[in-house]
């Protein structure tokens, strides 16, 4: 047997691991030995009397910067097996998209470092191979939050992790298209009825309004995945009959 799919974090707060991962759906499959997660203290790699991890900018500025030579130092004591991808969350980073995290949750697992303060020296980025990684356009005050989502993104696609029930095969980004609309009981909720499509057992009909439905939520919301689902070749909108 294969080992399971390994997440080492490497932070300045441990106690934020497992945190959110370690109920729900990640949480159950944690347990159950479908992943496994180890924390580092990056602090723990510090030499000086004081364990300082970081230091003021070259070329000064605002805020502190993390070390290269102690984060550096914690990256090869964590050991990782070479073919594991090392990432380091961060504003400036490529932006997490869900074909990146089908890739991670494919491979072994990954290396996740979480920056604080200004940055991380750009030497040890570049010494140590290390893809920096962006879950959205905002900033966060670390990277343990983004490393969070990150993380509970590939569990999610391990084998075992989702029943038939939660699989995601129409889920929104999977076909280039947000996901359409969902009703359930009540039948009346405020005055607003389910829309009849749905209630009439005609499953051709319901498909094809669903479609249609995810295909105007996607061009009004997100015209910039609207283009890209229809340059590629064999794509098929729902009015194309
Ligand atoms: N650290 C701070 N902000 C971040 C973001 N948006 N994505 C990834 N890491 C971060």
């Amino acid at each position: 047997m294969t080992a399971p799919w390994r997440a080492t974090v490497l932070t300045l707060f441990p106690e934020m691991f497992p945190g959110p991962l370690g109920v729900s759906l990640a949480g159950r499959a944690l347990a159950a030995g479908l992943w496994s997660l180890e924390a580092r203290d990056i602090r723990d790699s510090a030499t000086d009397r004081h364990r300082s991890v970081d230091d003021t900018p070259a070329g000064g500025g605002p805020g502190m910067v993390l070390r290269a030579d102690v984060l550096a130092a914690a990256i090869d004591a964590a050991a990782i097996a070479p073919e594991c991808p090392k990432l380091v969350m961060s504003p400036r980073g490529r932006p997490l998209a869900q074909a990146r995290v089908r890739e991670l949750a494919a491979g072994p697992g990954a290396m996740i470092i979480c920056g604080r303060f200004e940055g991380i020296d750009q030497r040890v980025i570049e010494a140590r191979n290390l893809e920096e990684v962006s879950i959205g356009d905002y900033v966060l005050s670390g990277g343990e939050i983004a490393a969070l989502a990150l993380i509970d993104a590939c569990v999610r696609l391990l084998p075992g992790v989702m029943g038939k029930q939660e699989s995601g095969a129409e889920e929104s980004f999977s076909e280039g298209l947000l996901e359409y609309p969902q009703y359930t009981r009540p039948q009346v909720f405020e005055g607003r009825q389910i829309p009849e499509i749905l209630t009439s057992g005609d499953h051709a009909k319901v498909a094809a309004w669903r479609t249609a439905e995810a295909e105007s939520l996607t061009r009004a919301r997100r015209p910039d995945m609207w283009a890209a689902r229809i340059g590629q070749p064999g794509t098929k909108k729902a009015t194309d009959g």
